[in-house]
């Protein structure tokens, strides 16, 4: 299966086998937007048109592959940033449509939790910690395809949190906001969690909801009463005061969950899954509730095309192939 992934800022195509394993996954991060502090949906755009048909060529050739020994062209359809998945969905028709093979439309957070998948089964039914830097969501998982909503955030996504946050500690200077998440843990990581006190709201309310919003206002408020030099001096307690606040969140709710629906298997995905301490909080937490934890390595965590060829194997094998009136969807929710 041949997978692409342009719904924000990557560009990348994989090719992944029908026992999941990868063959080939190119990643390309777009330099473009570093001058402008964030995503600039044009540009991107035009990034993934300039390099799109050169990744496809590369992730045949690293495979050792041709057209005509593939099963099928995988592609995200949304959600994300129209534009961006405008030209992947073109892309993928145009390949389909020249080289016979089926087209397979794939949910971006369905892509996420299928980079589960490339390193091996999870029993259902799971619980699955969506998080990345457009969602943050609490998925029961009866079986694979079946998506029941537990909870989700009220307002911004963990990712958002971190990188807005990351952006009013002026952690990424130059280097666009999406980066945030990595720089901020980077920071945290010689600091006191227990430093500050920021909010977690929602804490120990019955239900699987988050909300991240005021964490980012609390944090400009405390970043506003110190001096240049204090913060400085604080910088990296400040960092891992508020990646604790975020892990706890997420870690809570994830416990709420599994005492509600009982599961014993519990799967984090999306690119914040690449936080270490998430990582290791989470799968403390859950474990003492009996279950396990499931995590793709980091690199598969953050946007890549081998989790949406992960599932388009998934969705081909079920018999579920789209037509060429396939659209893109910049909203779209998984359930
Ligand atoms: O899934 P993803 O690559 O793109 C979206 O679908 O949004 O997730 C990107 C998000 C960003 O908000 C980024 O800051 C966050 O994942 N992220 C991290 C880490 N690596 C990426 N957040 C916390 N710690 C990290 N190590
Ligand atoms: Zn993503």
């Amino acid at each position: 299966m041949l997978g692409i992934e342009t719904s924000c800022d990557e560009t990348s195509v994989a090719i992944v086998s029908s026992d999941y394993q990868i063959l080939a996954n190119v990643v390309l991060s777009q330099e473009d937007h570093a001058a402008y502090g964030g995503v600039v949906p044009e540009l991107a755009s035009r990034a993934h048109i300039r390099t799109l048909c050169f990744i496809c060529r590369q992730a045949l050739e690293r495979a050792g592959l041709t057209w005509n020994e593939l099963a099928g062209i995988a592609v995200t359809h949304g959600p994300g940033l129209v534009g961006s998945l405008v030209v992947g969905l073109s892309t993928a028709k145009g390949l389909a449509l020249s080289t016979g093979l089926p087209l397979i439309g794939v949910h971006h957070m369905e892509a996420h939790l299928f980079a589960n998948r490339l390193t091996g089964p999870i029993p259902c039914p799971f619980v699955a910690l969506l998080v990345s830097g457009g969602h943050t969501e609490l998925i029961l998982v009866p079986r694979w395809g079946k998506y029941e909503l537990l909870g989700r955030t009220r307002d911004d996504a963990a990712g958002e949190a971190f990188d807005k946050t990351a952006k009013l500690l002026n952690l990424i200077p130059g280097k666009g906001v999406v980066a945030g998440g990595r720089m901020l843990a980077q920071c945290a990581a010689n600091g006191n969690s227990h430093a500050v006190q920021f909010p977690r709201a929602l804490q120990g309310q019955p239900n699987c909801d988050f909300s991240f919003s005021g964490l980012k206002t609390a944090v400009l408020n405390h970043v506003r009463s110190l001096s240049q030099r204090a913060l400085s001096e604080q910088l990296e307690d400040i960092a891992a005061s508020v990646q604790a606040a975020i892990v706890g969140a997420l870690v809570d709710k994830t416990v709420y969950a599994v005492q509600v629906t009982g599961v014993q298997h519990v799967a984090l995905a999306g690119g914040v899954a690449a936080n270490a301490m998430l990582r290791q909080e989470l799968e403390v937490n859950v474990r003492k509730q009996g279950c396990t934890m499931y995590c793709p390595p980091p690199a598969l965590c953050t946007d890549n095309a081998a989790m949406v060829a992960a599932a388009g194997c998934f969705h081909l094998e079920q018999g579920e192939t789209a037509d060429m009136d396939l659209d893109a969807f910049p909203r779209i929710s998984l359930a």
